[in-house]
Parts: C-alpha cells; sequence; structure tokens
C-alpha cells in the first residue's frame, strides 16, 4: 500500500516536471521564432521508406510546420522524397542534418533498430521528436531513449497513432459521455489475411512479429478504453510458415479497474470480407455497449435506446482505400504533436506513456513462452 502511495507520488512529480520542461521548451521555440507563432516549425522526416510517404503528406496539412529537410542512409530514397515532396534539401547522414540544419523537431520513420542512435541524437542536439512505434526491440533501448529525451529536456512522442482513429476517437467520446457506465468487459479484434509483407518485407524476417508490429497498437487502445493493466495471458501460433515470427495471438487482460478485455489479433485469418486494416471493439459497460462494427458503424445501445452511426475515416486527398484509415490517424497523430509542442503541453503518447503500451507488449510474449498470467513491468 506505502509502495503504492510512493509510486503514485513519484509519477505525479515526474508528471510535473515534464509538463514544465515542455512549457519551458514551448516558451524557447517562440523565442527562436522571434515571437512570430505564424512562422512554422521546421522539421526533418528520417526514414524515406514504405509509411513515411504518409508522414509526409500529412505535415503538408499542417500549416504550423514546415518539412525543410529529409534524411535515408539509401541516398536515393531520400532524393527521391525530396523530390516528391518539393522538400529544400535531402541528407543521407543524420549526423550531417543535425549539424547542418536549425531544427524546430525531428520525425523519426525508420525501422525500430535505428530509433534508439537516432532518438539521443535528436536530444543531443535538443530537437524535440517524434518517433514511429515500435520505440525499439528491447526494453532497455526503450528506457534509454525515454531517459534521453527526459535527461535533455526535449518532448518525445511515440507516433501511436491508433486511439487518433476517427473511429477510436468516437468510442472514446461515448465514454467520456459516461453513458456507459463503468466497463466491465472490452474486446478489441484485428484479424486479417492481407499480405503485409508486400509492402513491409522486413516483418516476414521478425522473430517477434504480430504482437510487436500490430499488437501493440491493440494493447495501447485497451489501456485508452479500459486502464492500466494488472496481468495478462497470451497465446501465440504461427500459421504462416514462411515466417520467423507468430502471425496469431490471443490475450486476455485483467485491468486495475476490475474490468477484462480479450485482444486477438491475426494475419492469417481468410474470410468472405477482407477487413483490412479496421479493427473491431466492443465495450461493455454497467448501463450500456458500444461496438464498432464492419465499415466503420458505430452502435451504442444505453438506456434501452440504440443509436447507429457511421464513424468512417474521411478520405484525405492523397489517401487510398483501404489504407485511409491510417493515413488519417498519422495526420491526427502529427497535428497533436504539433498543438502539443505549441502550447507546452505534454503529448498524449509520449515516450514515458508508451513505455506501459510496450511493457504489455512483452508482458504477452513472456506469458506465452511461459504458458502463465504476467504482470507488465513498471520503468
Ligand atoms: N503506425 C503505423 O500505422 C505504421 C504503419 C507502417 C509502418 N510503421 C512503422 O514505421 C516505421 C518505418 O516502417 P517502413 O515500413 O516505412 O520501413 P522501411 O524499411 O520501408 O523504411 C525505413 C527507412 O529508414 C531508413 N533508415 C534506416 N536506418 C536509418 C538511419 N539510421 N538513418 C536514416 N535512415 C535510416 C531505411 O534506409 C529505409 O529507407 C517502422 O517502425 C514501422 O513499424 C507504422
Amino acid at each position: 500500500m506505502v509502495i503504492k502511495g510512493l509510486v503514485i507520488i513519484a509519477a505525479v512529480v515526474l508528471d510535473q516536471v515534464q509538463q514544465r520542461m515542455h512549457r519551458r521548451f514551448a516558451l524557447q521555440m517562440r523565442g527562436r521564432l522571434g515571437g512570430d507563432m505564424a512562422k512554422p516549425f521546421r522539421g526533418a522526416v528520417i526514414g524515406c521508406g514504405f509509411f513515411a510517404r504518409n508522414h509526409l503528406h500529412a505535415w503538408r496539412e499542417i500549416p504550423e510546420a514546415e518539412i525543410v529537410a529529409v534524411c535515408d542512409i539509401d541516398a536515393g530514397r531520400a532524393e527521391a522524397m525530396r523530390a516528391d515532396f518539393a522538400v529544400p534539401r535531402a541528407y543521407a547522414d543524420a549526423d550531417m542534418l543535425f549539424a547542418q540544419e536549425q531544427l524546430d523537431f525531428v520525425d523519426i520513420v525508420t525501422t525500430m533498430a535505428s530509433h534508439r542512435s537516432l532518438v539521443e541524437l535528436a536530444a543531443r542536439h535538443g530537437v524535440p521528436t517524434i518517433v514511429q512505434k515500435p520505440l525499439a526491440p528491447s526494453w532497455e533501448d526503450c528506457l534509454a531513449i525515454v531517459r534521453a529525451a527526459e535527461a535533455a529536456g526535449v518532448p518525445l512522442m511515440v507516433h501511436e497513432n491508433f486511439r487518433f482513429q476517427a473511429p477510436m476517437r468516437a468510442i472514446r467520446d461515448v465514454l467520456a459521455s459516461g453513458r456507459l457506465g463503468p466497463l466491465h468487459f472490452g474486446r478489441i479484434s484485428f484479424r486479417s489475411g492481407h499480405d503485409v509483407y508486400a509492402n513491409q518485407p522486413y516483418l516476414a524476417r521478425e522473430e517477434r512479429f504480430i504482437i510487436l508490429d500490430l499488437g501493440i497498437h491493440l494493447l495501447d487502445l485497451a489501456r485508452v478504453f479500459l486502464g492500466e493493466v494488472v496481468n495478462l495471458d497470451c497465446v501465440t501460433q504461427r500459421v504462416n510458415a514462411a515466417i520467423a515470427g507468430e502471425d496469431v495471438a490471443t490475450t486476455l487482460m485483467r485491468h486495475a479497474s476490475g474490468a477484462t478485455s480479450l485482444v486477438d489479433m491475426s494475419y492469417a485469418t481468410r474470410q468472405a470480407r477482407e477487413p483490412f486494416p479496421e479493427t473491431f471493439v466492443r465495450l461493455e459497460g454497467r448501463d450500456g455497449t458500444v461496438e464498432l462494427g464492419d465499415d466503420y458503424r458505430l452502435t451504442s445501445v444505453t438506456g434501452g435506446r440504440v443509436e447507429e452511426t457511421s464513424v468512417a475515416p474521411p478520405l484525405r486527398p492523397w489517401a487510398a482505400r483501404p489504407w485511409h484509415a491510417l493515413q488519417d490517424s498519422v495526420y491526427h497523430a502529427e497535428r497533436h504533436f504539433i498543438d502539443a509542442l505549441a502550447a507546452g503541453r505534454m503529448p498524449e503518447t509520449s515516450g514515458a506513456d508508451n513505455l506501459k503500451t510496450y511493457a504489455l507488449v512483452l508482458a504477452a510474449y513472456e506469458s506465452a513462452a511461459r504458458g502463465a498470467p504476467v504482470a507488465p513491468r513498471g520503468r
């Protein structure tokens, strides 16, 4: 009990220190910009592969941000991205990028192996950072990343975009209205036969695949909807013999609130309608239920009244089906980062917050290996 109290006090103090650091940063930014908030934040995108195109498209929709440089160790990719998006400069070396550019933020869209060295580099240069998930291949690297940003006093956001998807924001609105009462059950499900390996061939070689790549988003949603997790049981399967890791996982979680949730995922599901990348959600509360079903239909039942609405994401001008739900959420994640930077607020998917999601990923793998429930670790 005493230890729990001390942990809560430490978390509150840490949060206040970080909020102060962020406010200081916002003020410094305004100073650096000559007090003229009409000038956009100058940013760079590191990593010019498959997903970075979505980031660059979305940055173009945010007038308060301007991408002044792109960087990729593959010089050809960096130059192609520079040309496609009319970015002023391209670099093949991140050290050179930071040495030559005056940056207000950096957006890291490389795969996880390079995240630690790149975030540490950004922290040494005092540059606020948004970095793609998964944060890193190991817990030690994740901690080092978060600590590097904290020690340098620079804001760090993880690009955890599922909670920024239009349907997930609609569900959060229903929860915030209080109409469901306290929740006792949740199910978050993503089952697909989509060939993810075509665009992201590296995924077929990952020994830890679906939980670390996709499940991380679903486990994050479970935290957002139902709160922190006390412990979880997970079973993994590999159906596709041609890949290195697991492509099916089923998780049962017990939340601190007393609620339970099921989080299930598959890239080995053959079905009549391919729903990729739709995520299905069901949340049951004392006073009602909300369910996100096929084609982004949201049904809520409260007080005997049934309401059905479409919460389909908009098709942004540069987006393409079926990716548009994710593409729209990239815009909202970036928008959130810039708003937080400008206001000196902590982004909601800060490095510290994302450690709690990452801890669920590790607990799921450990539970699958041991065949027993596992409590997620803390910092
Ligand atoms: N949030 C989402 O919905 C979502 C969807 C897809 C991918 N992602 C994430 O985005 C990240 C990138 O994925 P991707 O599929 O675009 O990968 P990718 O392999 O297509 O692209 C990564 C790029 O980073 C470059 N790179 C690697 N190390 C570098 C370094 N040190 N400096 C500069 N450039 C470097 C590579 O040359 C490559 O061009 C991954 O972490 C992935 O998990 C997220």
